[in-house]
């Protein structure tokens, strides 16, 4: 469902998200990147708050990585006007693991959830290949695999994505201890930190000399996507 609806973000994009139609807009975000090194790996907590009550397709939440030429890997929840294909009732998201590359839009299995869900997401690297997995109460409900290999000057963000009849979101969203593993210390990585209007966080911290940055705590504000959204 999700398919061919969502754009590459490119590592200079990361900071001020660029969309491929006049129709797309986006809500202010948290990203980070180029990093020296790549990107190897990243752990969050996700909730994503209540979805607007008028569904319209499409809203589109997720944290994102990538770098310049690589796929986005971007597991998260989705609203359309019908989201019966994941059994989801009016007041809940769509739920899964994806992944935007060379060959299009790829999903993981979809499952119905509540804005105030706690979901468990991992992307990790091993050798070449990118494994998703998303978790709600410790239970695995979606996967995915992609091969980009380490993200060399790759970058990470969240990503609000407000496509064609969307009017915005209804509710803030919410990253939890959020971990990003990279190949090796940046120390400068923080000064790659690009910040949307509104967007409270804690500050990043490191142990180990910039190779490991954690986040405790990510909010987003509520959205209102601008006229002409085609809303
Ligand atoms: C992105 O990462 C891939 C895989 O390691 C690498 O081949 C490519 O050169 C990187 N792209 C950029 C722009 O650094």
């Amino acid at each position: 469902m999700r398919a061919a609806s969502r754009y590459l973000i490119t590592s200079c994009a990361l900071a001020g998200l660029v969309s491929s139609t006049v129709a797309d807009t986006w809500g202010p975000a948290f990203s980070l990147g180029p990093t020296k090194g790549a990107v190897i790996g990243t752990t969050t907590t996700f909730i994503p708050g209540n979805p607007p009550a008028d569904a319209e397709t499409g809203l589109y939440l997720w944290i994102g990585v990538s770098n310049g030429t690589s796929g986005l890997i971007q597991s998260g929840v989705d609203q359309d006007a019908d989201n019966s294909y994941c059994g989801a009732t009016a007041t809940e998201w769509c739920l899964s693991a994806s992944y935007f590359g060379v060959g299009g839009q790829f999903d993981g299995p979809y499952v119905a959830v509540s804005g105030n869900t706690e979901i468990g997401i991992s992307y990790m690297l091993s050798g070449q290949t990118w494994t998703q997995t998303v978790t709600v109460a410790g239970k695995v409900v979606s996967t995915l695999t992609s091969e980009d290999g380490p993200l060399i000057e790759g970058g990470w963000g969240t990503g609000t994505e407000c496509q064609q009849n969307c009017k915005g979101t209804a509710s803030i969203q919410k990253y939890l201890n959020s971990v990003i593993y990279l190949s090796e210390p940046d120390e400068s990585f923080l000064n790659t930190l690009g910040v949307g209007e509104g967007v409270e966080y804690t500050p990043m911290e490191t142990t180990d000399g910039g190779q490991t940055w954690t986040i405790a705590s990510i909010t987003l504000p509520v959205y209102t996507a601008p006229p002409g959204n085609d809303n």
